[in-house]
């Protein structure tokens, strides 16, 4: 798939993350930007948040240092969803998601394990505990990941998913979505989320989307059409960047000679 340089990009990453120089104490997240843990309007947040109020622990070696991950994990199809599952073509709208993994200072972020799982066409997970009455399709298995570039880039081929209905409220829809599970180089990067089309009306009816108290940090979750990386006769293009936690860094100019 050509980017905007007209680079083919094939597969992710390829060489040895700088690991070691990567290190550094991760920020502190902004928990303004993230959803409420208490959000009554989406019903098991109740049961699931915390009652006492949490404490902040300094980062460790542990949260600092974290997975490295390389291209060789990686099967041909991984990140090919409209056909990673038995090899047929899957039943649905083909897109392609693609975007750039930076940190907050706006680095690029290689070497980032990228895993995704959603739901198929008509709205069905390949789960046991999922009972919805939209047929599964013997062709799609839902499951993807790729690793990132050099400069943090990452592509997916894969199937529109479908809107589906959940036991939440009377009648509550969730909008199309992508999870995403983000690896960076340090586990305290770890990102879980989810991914929006734009123009999607269930957007703003969606009780998980609401606990996130800023609609300005919300619409960062809904991926722009971008024709511009869409393929004719083939497959429409939606953009998502995702930035995970920064480092404080000490600049190369500051460090001691010798260290
Ligand atoms: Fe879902």
């Amino acid at each position: 798939m050509p980017d905007e340089t007209g680079t083919r990009i094939t597969r992710g990453y390829t060489g040895y993350p700088e690991t070691h120089a990567a290190m550094g104490s991760l920020y502190q997240r902004d928990f303004g930007q993230h959803p409420l843990p208490y959000s009554p309007g989406y019903k098991t947040t109740v049961a699931r948040s915390p009652s006492l109020p949490l404490l902040s622990m300094p980062s460790t070696i542990t949260e600092e240092t974290g997975p490295v991950f390389g291209h060789e994990m990686l099967a041909d199809l991984d990140n090919d969803l409209t056909c990673n599952f038995t090899g047929r073509p899957a039943i649905g709208e083909r897109i392609i998601v693609h975007g750039r993994v930076t940190d907050q200072e706006r680095r690029p972020q290689r070497g980032v394990l990228i895993e995704v799982w959603q739901a198929n066409a008509g709205g069905r997970y390949r789960h046991r505990k999922d009972g919805y009455l939209a047929p599964l399709d013997p062709d799609f298995g839902g499951c993807g990941r790729c690793i990132t570039d050099d400069e943090g880039r990452y592509e997916f081929h894969t199937i529109k998913p479908g809107a589906y209905p959940w036991p939440n409220g009377t009648n509550d829809w969730r909008p199309a979505h992508i999870h995403f599970s983000i690896f960076g180089t340090g586990f305290g990067q770890r990102l879980i989320t989810q991914m929006y089309f734009e123009g999607d009306p269930l957007i703003p009816r969606c009780p998980i989307i609401a606990t996130i108290p800023d609609p300005k940090v919300a619409e960062r979750l809904v991926a722009p059409l971008d024709m511009a990386m869409a393929m004719p006769m083939d497959s429409l293009a939606y953009r998502f960047d995702i930035v995970l936690r920064g480092r404080r860094q000490t600049t190369f100019e500051n460090r001691m000679e010798g260290l």
